[in-house]
Parts: structure tokens; C-alpha cells; sequence
């Protein structure tokens, strides 16, 4: 697959990524073994994500979408979140894990993980494919985390820029003229 000339360098290969699904996978797979679970999807950018995850757990798992949008520039969010799409079903007494593409500020995260806790759900964790622990402005558990990624702005396998390279099969770092 050829570098999209938009991007500066592969971050994760398609089997870099796939390796990290599996790993992932494989610790819920033990924390999770012969309960329910309600996965969630945060919409659009863990879609690919989920997608690939949710097929390699062999507990019982339930699905359900959110959509949420952080107000903020570009490239950074400021912190004040909206919930565009809610759960479709009460998650009282669900064990509820939330699943996002990368975690950056943390802001939306720490927005997000309180709004379901008021819920009163028995479990609430986050299993995020990356994390940009450099970046934290909000405390946030993060339980399961794929891989670590350096502070850079990272598109494809479900992440954007503008609405776009959502499609791209790796994960890829930004031209900064592209944003900047
Ligand atoms: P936070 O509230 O700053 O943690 O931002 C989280 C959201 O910002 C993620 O769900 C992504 O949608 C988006 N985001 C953060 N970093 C990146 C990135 O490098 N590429 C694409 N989207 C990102
Ligand atoms: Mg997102």
C-alpha cells in the first residue's frame, strides 16, 4: 500500500494494528469471561476499531453506539462536550466498556466516563487503540490501551482529519501543512 501524500510516515502497519486488536482482545477476553457485556462505540472514529474488536471476543457482547463531539479547534479539544447520539438502552447494572480510537487531552473521556457513571452501571472502563499520554489535560483511567503514540496528529484506520482518511488500512502521521 502506498503512503497517501497527504501523510509524512506509516505510524502502524495494517499488521501492527492487527497484532494490538488481538492483544487487547485477549485481556478482555480473561477480564470479561462468562459475564455480559455492553460495548460501546464511539462514534465515527473507533468504528474501525470496534468493528475488528468486538469479532474476536468470545464472552457475551451486546452493542451500542455514542456519538459525542468536543468543541475546540482543528486539532484539539477544549473540553466542553455534547452527546449527539445517546445508548439506545439503559446500562443500570451493565458491565460497560467504552470503546475510542485515541485518547488525547483526555477531556472527552473524563466527560464521558462520568455521564455513564451516574447511570449506575455495575462496570465502566475505557479500552482505547491509542493513547497520547504526553497530551493529558484530564485525569482518565484508561484500562486497556493499544499503543502509545508520540504527540503527533495521526489519521486512518477510522481516524479523520476534516471528515477525511478515515478509510486508510494503517496509521499514519499528518503532513503539518495539511493542518497548520
Ligand atoms: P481528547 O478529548 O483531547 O482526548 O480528544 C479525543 C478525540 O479527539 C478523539 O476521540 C479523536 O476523535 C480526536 N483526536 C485526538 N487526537 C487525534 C489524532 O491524532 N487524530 C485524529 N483524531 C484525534
Ligand atoms: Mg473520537
Amino acid at each position: 500500500m502506498q503512503l497517501h501524500k497527504d501523510c509524512k510516515r506509516i505510524l502502524y502497519t495494517k499488521e501492527q494494528i492487527a497484532a494490538t486488536v488481538e492483544a487487547l482482545a485477549e485481556r478482555l477476553n480473561k477480564d470479561y469471561a462468562g459475564k455480559t457485556v455492553l460495548m460501546v462505540c464511539i462514534l465515527k472514529g473507533a468504528s474501525v476499531f470496534y468493528c475488528d474488536l468486538i469479532r474476536k471476543l468470545d464472552f457475551d457482547v451486546r452493542l451500542d453506539f455514542m456519538s459525542v463531539s468536543s468543541y475546540g479547534n482543528a486539532t484539539a479539544s477544549s473540553g466542553a462536550v455534547c452527546i449527539r447520539k445517546d445508548l439506545d438502552i439503559s446500562i443500570k447494572d451493565m458491565e460497560v466498556v467504552v470503546v475510542e480510537d485515541i485518547v488525547d487531552s483526555g477531556l472527552t473521556m473524563s466527560y464521558l466516563i462520568d455521564n455513564l457513571r451516574a447511570r449506575g452501571p455495575k462496570s465502566v472502563n475505557i479500552c482505547t487503540l491509542m493513547d497520547k499520554p504526553s497530551r493529558r489535560k484530564a485525569e482518565v483511567e484508561v484500562k486497556y490501551s493499544g499503543m502509545e503514540v508520540p504527540d503527533a496528529f495521526v489519521v486512518g484506520y477510522g481516524l479523520d482529519y476534516a471528515e477525511s482518511y478515515r478509510n486508510l488500512p494503517y496509521i499514519a502521521e499528518l503532513k503539518e501543512e495539511m493542518y497548520k
